[in-house]
This record gives structure tokens, sequence and C-alpha cells, in this order.
């Protein structure tokens, strides 16, 4: 079946064709128009305007979605679009104009929860079979359940435990802020600009320190000693940032105290702000503690609930250190578990996970809620807080 996908829950306006086939997903086109210089002015993104770019962009990108998949509207079999949760006002645009096109075009649709698309994303790959024979130690080319899922981006950081396709369990979650959150807020206060993921992982590659390093007393020993000369001296300075609930006996996560620690650093010591390497320093070391925290809840969850796969989702999974570290601590504490991550083209913000999502949500319909689907152009509705079901 030939899938259109429709995404415009934040700062991307995004549309994808996907010809789906028994869970295998080929993508025909991925067009994304991201708005990411208009909102880095203000330093994240704002809703109103967000919706307006969306306006001005929808038809445009879906046009060259038709275009470089070679479909025409005739040939599409489902429409898929984004219905929550994410900005309301950048909601509506890809809600309405998805509505419009299936009454007009007179096809079947589905409002696909944003998280749940990323989790799908997983299930998009060139040749997702071998990718999981490659990588896998299941060897049988199918993505095995139990599923635990990680999903981390902007908005989310949760655990997420799935005894079969579409069925989701949160078995943990962020009491304050999302991962990605706390990379943009940190990204903020260090003047990195936005995204802040993206160019904290950048400014960490230059100053690599590895866990074993940064374990010490917390908080930053050594006075700061300007200018700095050599790579010595910084790594003489031992910054080590809490990890927060590391050892917490739930599975749920918290990130702001992170934050703000990076935020009295900085006041303490606003030459910081002033000095490359040490922000390097800074980014290595907040990056890490994300990832400490994110790698020991999985692992905890893996031990209690022995999944045969876990996964990766959300924007914060393009994140290379998060990407690597895991990957070795499940091949070493659970070698027996497959590993699935997504490619990074759909790991941010993406329609083809939004189709994906749609066609195993289209596989579990029966006659009648399929026939159903074909009057939702009436009556779906976005939905900034849209629960995860
Ligand atoms: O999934 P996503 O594209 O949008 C939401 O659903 O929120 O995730 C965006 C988040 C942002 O907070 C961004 O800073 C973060 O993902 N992100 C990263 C990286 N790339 C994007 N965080 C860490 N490392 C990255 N490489
Ligand atoms: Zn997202």
């Amino acid at each position: 079946m030939v899938i259109l996908g429709i995404e415009t829950s934040c700062d991307d306006t995004a549309v994808s064709v996907v010809e789906a086939e028994k869970g295998i997903i080929k993508v025909l086109s991925n067009a994304v128009s991201s708005q990411i210089k208009l909102h880095s002015q203000w330093g994240g993104v704002v809703p109103n305007l967000a919706a307006r770019e969306h306006l001005k962009n929808i038809i445009p990108v879906i046009k060259a979605g038709l275009a470089k998949a070679k479909i025409k509207p005739e040939d599409i079999d489902l429409i898929a679009v984004t219905q929550g949760p994410g900005l309301i006002p950048a909601l509506m645009v890809g809600n309405s104009v998805a509505k419009t096109l299936a009454y007009i075009w007179q096809k079947p649709l589905l409002g696909i929860h944003h998280i749940e698309g990323h989790i799908y994303a997983n299930f998009v790959h060139p040749h997702p079979t071998l990718y999981h024979r490659e990588r896998g130690s299941g060897g049988e080319g199918k993505i095995k359940f139990p599923i635990l899922c990680l999903v981390v981006s902007g908005g989310h950081t949760q655990l997420v435990l799935m005894k079969k396709h579409l069925d989701y369990k949160i078995i943990g979650e962020t009491l304050d802020d999302a991962a990605g959150e706390a990379f943009d807020k940190v990204a903020r206060i260090l003047n990195l600009g936005y995204p802040g993921g993206p160019a904290i992982a950048q400014r960490a590659m230059e100053f690599p320190i590895s866990p074993v390093k940064a374990s010490g007393p917390r908080g930053f020993t050594g006075n700061f000693q300007f200018p700095i000369k050599s790579k010595l001296q910084i790594t003489n300075y031992k910054l080590r940032l809490p990890r927060p609930m590391l050892n917490s006996k739930n599975l749920n996560f918290s990130f702001s105290g992170l934050k703000t620690a990076v935020l009295y650093l900085v006041k303490k010591n606003p030459k910081i702000l002033k000095n490359k390497k040490i922000i390097s320093l800074v980014c290595s070391e907040f990056q890490q503690a994300v990832v400490d925290v994110l790698i020991a809840k999985t692992l905890k969850a893996a031990e209690k609930y022995r999944p045969r796969t876990i996964m990766l989702a959300g924007g914060v999974s393009a994140n290379q250190e998060l990407r690597k570290q895991l990957k070795q601590a499940i091949k070493q504490d659970f070698p027996n578990t497959s590993y699935i991550i997504p490619d990074t083209l759909y790991s941010i913000d993406n329609a083809v996970m939004i189709a994906a999502a749609a066609h195993f949500r289209w596989g579990k319909m029966n006659k009648t809620k399929r026939k159903k689907a074909e009057k939702n152009w009436s009556i779906l509705e976005p939905s900034a807080n849209l629960k995860l079901v």
C-alpha cells in the first residue's frame, strides 16, 4: 500500500510517501522543510511562528514529496497525519491539510501519535531484515517482542514496554525536563544556539572524556586559570556534574537538576563562556551525565522485564555517544538481546515514521474500522496532550 505521511507537530514541515507491505517499509520520499533558522533567533520554538511557517510550506512540501516519489494522488491508499502531542497551532495546519486532502481525494485518514511514529522509525530501513541479522543476535530476521524502547525527544523521556505491535506500557518517565529539553536548555546557558542536542554533541566531540575518568567527587574541583594553555590542564579540572536519579529504585528520570548544575557552574565561573575548550569540557561531561542515566535506567528495565529487543527512539537517539555506549552496555549485560536503532535520518522529526506507524495500525484494523477511517476527514481533531495507548 502507498501511504502519504504528514508531520507538523513542532518546527519541521515534513511529508513522506512510503510503500509498505507486511511490515516492510520502503521509503519513496522524505521531504522536510526545517524552521531551525527562524526559531534559533528566539532560542526555542515559537508556536505561532511555527504555524505560520507550516502554512507557508505545507503545500510545496507535499508537492515535493509526491514528485520525488513519482506518485499521483490516485496512487495513494492511505493518508496519515500526526494528531499529537505537540504544539496545537502547528498540529492544526497538518491536520487541516490532511483532512482536506482525504476529503477531496476520498482517502482513508489516520491520526498518529507522534511518539508511536518515533518508535516505528525503527521498522524503517532499506533492508530491515538484513539490518536485524547483522546487529541482533536472534538471526531470524524479525524484530522480536517484547520490545523495550527508550524514547528520548525534546518533549518526552520514557521507557516503553511493548509486548506486541501497538501495545504500549510506560514503565518509566521523566519527572521534569525531557532529555532533549535538557540539551536545549544547557545549550542556551552556554550560548550554543538551538537546537541544543547537535550543538552540544559537536562540542563534546572536541573534548571526549571517558566515563571512567568522569568518576570522582561531584562538583567542580580545581580553579580556573586563564588562559588555558594545554589540554592536560583542562583534564585536571575534573568537572563532575550530577547524575540525577541514577541509583533510584524506580525507572523514572529527572534532568532539571543537571541543567541547574550547569547554570550554577556558569554563574560562578562566567569566564567559562569565553573559553571554547572549557565549554567543550562542560558539554562533554553534561552529555556523559545524560547518557549515564539513560543507559543505567534502560539496563535496569531490561533486568526487570527481560525484553528480546531494545530500541532507541526520538531526536536524542541521533546522539552518537548514546547509540554507541548503549550498544556496548547491552552487548555486555544482555548479549542475547537485539539492539535496534533508527537511521539517524529518521531519529529526528520526519513524516516517514508517521506513515510507517500508520501501516502497522492499518494492518490491525478490520473492515469496519477501515471503512470508518474513510470518514475521518470529518472528525479528526489534533490534541496537544494525546496519550500513547
Ligand atoms: O524528536 P525530535 O526531533 O522532536 C521532538 O519530538 O521533540 O527531538 C528533538 C530533540 C531536541 O531537543 C534536540 O536538541 C535533540 O532532539 N537532539 C539531540 C541530537 N539531535 C537532536 N540531542 C542530543 N544529541 C543529538 N545529536
Ligand atoms: Zn519528535
